[in-house]
């Protein structure tokens, strides 16, 4: 086999369709399966989510049927859509399968270098954040996290470790773990969605973070911050401009990200009351950093 044809190998990917209401049930069976990363795909109508998720090669068809079957014994229907096995010449598939299931370098400075373990077995390496792998976003496999987490340690690493931090859409509280990892005294992570809180406290519980507090509506914080995260997409970072303002101290930094290459624009826009400091970028995803 020449080197272009193992380029274009092709893996598969479970790609599914399903209504918003059946998201909990959905992640119930997810959970129950041997899957790998999950990915949500943009999707045009707000009712449905899309989603691919990486599976192991030999077993494709044998996960489908199983989804299928768990779905029907369940909830005695297909609460699927479309449920499909797609085979796609992504070239590193296999690879993100495995690296869903192994301890991974997530930051590397000359000051700081820190593993995660997605296997959620904690031991008593300290260099380590255990993140147990689900459904809820975050597990430091997504250009966005990574970005967030270059600059989030980067700043911190610059100046002194700021005071507080506010995670604004935390998932599995990965940034706020990072944060505490790199000195950060008290951390605030929030997020709407009940089943990442759980995820999250379970993050915190296994890595003995002592401070993070968790919340589940950012308009109930009355504090300011010296420094706000938020991977979140970019319809949710334009509603949330003036909450986010109204929480930054002056001379705080803020550091956005979950944005496509073309959401720059309009999020440059829309927060142009502060000073944009720097812009990253990695595949189709940029993260930008303000001050105030
Ligand atoms: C892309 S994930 C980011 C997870 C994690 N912070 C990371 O960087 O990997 C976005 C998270 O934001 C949460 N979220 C979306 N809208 C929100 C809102 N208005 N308030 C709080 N959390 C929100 C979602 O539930 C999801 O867990």
């Amino acid at each position: 086999m020449d080197k272009n044809e193992v380029l274009k190998k092709v893996y598969p990917l479970l790609k599914i369709i399903f209504e918003k209401i059946h998201e909990e049930k959905i992640l119930a069976l997810l959970q129950m399966t041997e899957v790998g990363s999950i990915e949500e795909i943009p999707s045009t109508d707000p009712n449905l989510i899309h989603c691919k998720i990486s599976i192991s090669e030999n077993q494709s068809q044998e996960i489908l049927a199983e989804l299928q079957k768990l779905s029907l014994d369940l909830f005695s229907e297909s609460i699927f859509q479309t449920a499909e096995i797609v085979w796609e010449e992504i070239g590193d598939w296999a690879d993100k399968y495995q690296e869903h299931l192994q301890v991974f370098k997530f930051i590397q400075t000359a000051q700081h270098s820190i593993f995660i373990d997605p296997r959620g077995i904690p031991t008593k390496n300290k260099d380590t954040l255990f993140i147990k792998a689900s459904l809820a976003f975050g597990t430091g496999t997504h250009p966005t996290t990574q970005l967030v987490a270059e600059a989030l340690t980067q700043l911190t690493e610059s100046t002194e470790p700021s005071p507080d931090l506010l995670d604004i859409g935390c998932g599995t509280a990965i940034l706020s773990m990072l944060g505490e990892k790199l000195g950060i005294p008290q951390i605030i992570a929030v997020d709407n969605d009940p089943q990442a809180l759980e995820m999250a406290q379970e993050n915190l519980n296994i890595n003995h973070m002592k401070h993070i507090q968790l919340h589940h509506d950012l308009f109930q914080i009355k504090e300011k911050f010296s420094l706000i995260v938020a991977n979140i997409l970019l319809e949710t970072l334009v509603l949330l401009h003036d909450a986010i303002l109204q929480r930054l101290q002056p001379n705080a930094y803020l550091i956005l990200s979950g944005l496509l290459k073309e959401d720059e624009e309009e999020i440059l826009k829309t927060y142009s009351d502060l000073t944009f400091i720097q812009k990253t970028q990695r595949e189709e995803w940029v993260c930008l950093v303000f001050k105030k």
